[in-house]
């Protein structure tokens, strides 16, 4: 089965085809990120009119890409929630229109899903073993970060045990590299500025990092950052190079932990990390590294499975497909996940 998957939800266009055994055929993304840039963040009138501009020559290139028709397609796949409802919107309608006019199923995904099912994507030559079911799964992107437990590839069977109490990591990623002047995003400047810094010249701490919840809490570390610069002022490039890699390494230190913590807490085998965060290099390693004394089973994803993408929202579709579900065509957009809450943002528990 192959299935046509569009993406719109935040500042990435996509369009993939993917067989629904995670066979990747084509995957394009175009980035808005310089459209974003001069603003530090996502404007989400100006993503829905490129989204808009965007969209029809994207699905075409990825067809082109998998050479196929819409003829040999199975299904169209669209992210519908959650997102910025404007950018969502425009994927939602285009995959309605595509999907009317070659009489083909469509049916809406969450986002949340793709970034969790990403890691069963496959692409070129490498092949990886998937994780089987159940497992635990560190969501971390711009967005969201969250723990969940993975039972099967199904919204009905994901259940989350834990998130952050304010900023997501990559919001944290993005307002310290912009108080650093490293760009938008910032975590993939971050991450290679890191690199060449010393991760303890500075001290940095992460709220309920040590609380034994599965719970978090970044927006204090933003705060810290950003008062190192207050009271310092200028930062030399050495400088700049370390508290990235002080930062880095607390933030990937409190993911790391509590996804053990989870998977441990849950007596599962398979730990999965999924989100933009998960390209990060030291998230990574460290995950890699801790699953594997705990003889635990670490699965991280290709990097372009990680940020925003189609492949992953046809891969899920695929699975809604194959269970023989299908949605109509009053499809809505809307900013809400459809995956269970048990962290609320903010003070005090549920
Ligand atoms: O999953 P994603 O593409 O979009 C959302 O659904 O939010 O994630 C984007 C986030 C941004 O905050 C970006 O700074 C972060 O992922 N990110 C990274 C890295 N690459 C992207 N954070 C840390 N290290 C990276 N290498
Ligand atoms: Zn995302």
């Amino acid at each position: 089965m192959l299935i046509l998957g569009l993406e719109s939800s935040c500042d990435e266009t996509g369009a993939a085809v993917v067989r629904d055994d995670g066979v990747v055929l084509s995957d394009v993304v175009h980035s808005q990120v310089r459209l974003h840039a001069e603003y530090g963040g996502v404007v989400p009138e100006l993503a829905a009119r490129d989204h808009a501009k965007n969209v029809v020559p994207v699905v075409r290139e990825a067809l082109a890409r998998a050479k196929v028709t819409l003829a040999q397609i199975d299904g169209v796949a669209v992210t519908h929630r959650p997102g910025l409802v404007g950018a969502l919107l425009v994927g939602a309608q285009v995959a309605k229109g595509i999907a009317w006019a070659a009489g083909k199923p469509l049916v809406g995904v969450d986002h949340l899903m793709g970034h969790l099912l990403a890691i069963f994507l496959r692409r070129g030559e490498v092949v990886r073993e998937p994780p089987s079911f159940p497992f635990v799964a560190l969501l971390a992107s711009g967005g969201h970060t969250a723990l969940y437990r993975v039972d099967g590839p199904r919204a009905e069977a994901v259940r989350e045990l834990g998130a952050t109490r304010d900023d997501a990591a990559g919001e944290a990623f993005d307002k310290v590299g912009k108080l650093l002047g490293l760009g938008y995003p910032g975590g993939p400047g971050i991450d290679r500025k890191a690199a060449s810094g010393r991760a303890d010249a500075f001290e940095l701490t992460a709220p309920m990092a040590n609380d034994g919840s599965l719970e978090m809490s970044f927006s204090g570390l933003k705060t810290q950052v950003a008062e190192l610069v207050r009271t310092r002022g200028p930062l030399s490039p050495g400088d700049t190079a370390d508290l990235c890699a002080s930062f880095q390494r607390t933030v990937t230190g409190v993911l790391t932990k509590k996804l053990i913590a989870a998977a441990e807490r849950e007596s599962v085998e398979h730990v999965v990390i999924g989100g933009g965060v998960a390209a990060n290099r030291e998230l990574r390693e460290r995950v890699l590294l801790e699953a594997s004394k705990r003889g635990l089973r670490a699965h991280v994803p290709d990097l372009a499975s990680c940020t925003d993408n189609a492949a992953m929202i046809a891969y899920v579709g695929a699975q809604r497909i194959a269970a023989g579900e299908r949605d109509g065509w009053d499809l809505v957009a809307t900013s809400q996940s459809v995956l269970s809450v048990s962290t609320r943002k903010g003070r005090g528990k549920r």
